[in-house]
């Protein structure tokens, strides 16, 4: 059985080796193999460049920012202080490039994501942005591999499935009309962020119709991608029936106040709530390793996950 736990440890190597092409055009291969995710520490990366998730004062702080000055030593901060004395403060969405001192990377990019205000405030474009101007600035250096962290997903505060999708999609557009990069990595530090760059990946195979159940009553309707990882995943977006309602506020309630961990782990409550998935083909995933996830936030469409799933069942249909 793969477990989530499990699955999220593997390690860098085998991540990248998931790009894989069963339903997916040449030219989408090219894009795939040029993306590699990876779980650990960014300082630690070897790439020609890191991005760094700083402030407008450049001169460092807490997370990876923190972490890439400490890792990089006193150069780093030294060229930092040079461009804002050139250009003053480096506004939200900009990059800057300036030496990696002890780094293995040659360079750092240092590029300032916007504070999460609920999303109103053009976020996901400022985010859009830093991103292209890192990957921008990246081939003005002739850099070609770079490692990005998660851009403002830690201090903060954007919502860290959104973040995902805007750094996945930025990235795939840039490099598909770019020749110039030859690899990107998503360096995440936890376990969400990995999580979702990898579900914004896309890895799928396989469609599963299926059913969600409550108490033996149809609440949804789900197209299952059978992720082809490895890794035991089975995702897709809820089509909610009327009977949804009553378990919505059940959710969210529970989303809330899980939210260090942003699951609802749907398996803690399955004696009360008999949650279980059903593929219209009969296959019940009803205990699945390492829960039934149900991300209801306040705007649709409805995430729905399955972690760890047992072996038989993947075997059924991964063959
Ligand atoms: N390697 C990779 N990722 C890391 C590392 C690391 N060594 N350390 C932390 N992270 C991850 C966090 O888990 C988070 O997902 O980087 C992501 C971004 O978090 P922050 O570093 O808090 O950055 P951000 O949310 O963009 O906030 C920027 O934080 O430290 C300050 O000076 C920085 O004020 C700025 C603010």
């Amino acid at each position: 059985m793969v477990t989530e736990k499990q699955s999220a440890s593997k390690s860098a190597l085998l991540l990248a080796s998931f790009v894989s092409g069963h339903a997916m055009t040449t030219h989408r291969m090219n894009i795939r193999t040029k993306i590699e995710i990876l779980k650990g520490d960014i300082t630690k990366v070897t790439v020609d460049a890191i991005v760094n998730a700083a402030n407008t004062s450049l001169l460092g702080g807490g997370g990876v920012d923190g972490a890439i000055h400490r890792a990089g030593g006193q150069a780093i901060l030294h060229d930092c202080r040079k461009i804002i004395a050139g250009q003053g403060s480096c506004k939200t969405r900009q990059a800057v490039i300036t030496t990696a001192g002890n780094l293995k990377a040659q360079f750092v990019i240092h590029t300032v994501g916007p504070v999460w205000n609920g999303g109103q405030k053009n976020e996901a474009q400022k985010l859009a942005d830093c991103y292209k101007n890192s990957l921008q600035l990246a081939v003005d250096n002739d850099c070609k591999t770079i490692a990005f962290p998660c851009i403002s997903t830690g201090v903060y505060g954007y919502p860290v499935n959104q973040a995902a999708r805007v750094a996945v999609d930025t990235v795939t557009e840039f490099i598909s009309h770019s020749d110039k990069i030859d690899k990107v990595i998503f360096v995440c530090f936890d376990d969400d962020n990995f999580y979702f760059i990898k579900s914004q990946l896309n890895y799928k195979v396989y469609t599963v119709p299926s059913k969600l159940f409550a108490d033996n009553e149809i609440i949804g309707t789900v197209n299952i991608g059978l992720e082809d990882d490895g890794m035991g995943v089975l995702s897709g977006q809820l089509i909610p029936t009327d009977k949804y309602s009553k378990y919505r506020d059940f959710f969210r309630k529970t989303f809330i106040e899980d939210r260090d961990d942003n699951l609802i782990r749907i398996n803690k409550f399955t004696k009360d709530n008999k949650f279980k998935v059903v593929a219209n083909d009969g296959t019940e995933f009803k205990e699945p390793v390492a829960g039934l996830i149900i991300y209801d936030f306040d705007r649709e469409p409805i995430q729905v996950e399955l972690n760890g799933i047992d072996n038989d069942i993947w075997g059924k249909y991964y063959k």
